[in-house]
């Protein structure tokens, strides 16, 4: 266990504060005074700091850029009306962090950099975080692999980071979306459940062509067949299908375990609704949809919170919903962001103090 005071801190002389239009906050591009950095060398993590928001420098051969040994999270901090800072169940992220690490080679970051890092800096610079209703603090940590070698093989340095920005609301309108029958996000044996840089970059191509056709997004599907459903984009997909919740289950490790995922399932079953997390295939979502009993289908993830569906497109086989008559994922999305931002008890013991 490292000790508290080996997080050296040293504050941004100037706060960027005053010049960011939190009126117009683009998702991503804005970053507060300070971040965390920390370094692996020689089996050990040190130089763990807290300083001004600035860049890197790096090596044109540093290993993270040629093959891609890379990870990070997405987790979002609140601010209730008192002042007080929480972030949504870190925890969580934390664990997939390091399942991630251990599935690209890499080291373990411990609990006392991620979490007591993550919550220094969030304090520190806790007026960013924005106390608008669908407002929040993006939390990126991330960690990449340092060593200035080329060569494939596992790095023996890495580099730690924690970055803050703040975000406005995310407004997503129900999409269209297709099912992606060519190309393929995750196999099993695959890196599909660990949140790794080259799965992203591997889904822009497919994202680029349903962009073309018009769609949001693609519905991905299993290697072998292309039958079994995955994810939406960077989301879990759950469909509700007469009066249950169904979710690809996690056995297979091709999908993302969302921690939004994980949310929804808790507040469906309060909902009274029986949730199933299993296989599903098209063919059954098609034969629901024909039967009429397929009632909604929506994405989960930190960013949106809960994406609807408004149009499912399988070959030749549209469906078309009426997002605005739907009951379960409006009542779903109210729920989860009335407990983030403070509205709702948070029985579940979601919100974390900072
Ligand atoms: C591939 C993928 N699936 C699912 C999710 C949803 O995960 P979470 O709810 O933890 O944000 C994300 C977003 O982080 C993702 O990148």
């Amino acid at each position: 266990m490292v000790a508290s005071t080996d997080i050296t801190v040293t504050r941004a002389e100037k706060s960027k504060l005053k010049e960011t239009n939190f009126d117009k906050l683009i998702f991503g591009r804005y970053f507060t005074d300070h971040m965390l950095e920390a370094d692996f060398e020689n089996g050990e993590w040190k130089n763990i700091e807290i300083k001004p928001f600035q860049p890197l420098v790096m090596s044109p051969a540093l290993a993270a850029l040629h093959y891609g040994q890379s990870i990070f999270e997405g987790i979002k901090a609140y601010r209730d009306k008192a002042g007080n800072a929480f972030i949504f169940r870190p925890q969580d992220n934390f664990r997939r962090f390091n399942i991630s690490a251990d599935r690209m080679q890499m080291p373990q970051v411990p609990e006392y950099i991620f979490m007591e890092g993550m919550r220094q800096l969030v304090e520190l610079d806790k007026n960013w975080i924005p106390d608008k209703e669908d407002y929040s603090l993006y939390i990126r940590p991330v960690m990449f692999a340092s060593d200035e070698v080329i060569g494939v093989k596992p790095s023996d340095s890495y580099k730690f980071l924690i970055l803050l920005s703040p975000t406005g609301p995310y407004y997503s309108a129900p999409m269209r979306i297709y099912v992606e029958e060519k190309y393929t996000r995750a196999a099993p044996g695959g890196v599909g459940f660990s949140k790794t840089a080259g799965n992203y970059a591997a889904a822009l191509k497919a994202s680029a062509v349903a962009k073309e056709q018009g769609y949001d997004q693609v519905l991905w599907t299993d290697a072998f067949e292309h039958k079994y459903v995955q994810e939406i984009g960077t989301m879990n997909v759950f469909f509700i299908i007469d009066n249950v919740a169904i979710t690809p289950g996690l056995g297979e490790a091709t999908i993302l375990e969302g921690v939004t995922r994980d949310s929804a399932i808790t507040l469906l079953k309060e909902m009274g609704l029986k949730v199933e997390e299993r296989p599903l295939s098209i063919d059954e979502v098609i034969e629901a949809d024909k039967k009429g009993t397929l009632k909604e289908v929506f994405g989960t993830g930190t960013a949106a919170t809960i994406s609807m569906i408004k149009e499912l497109k399988y070959k030749n086989h549209v469906i078309y919903f009426d997002t605005d008559k739907w009951i379960i994922a409006p009542e779903l999305k109210r729920q989860m962001t009335d407990i983030r931002e403070g509205r709702a008890v948070d029985k579940f013991g979601w919100m974390w103090k900072v």
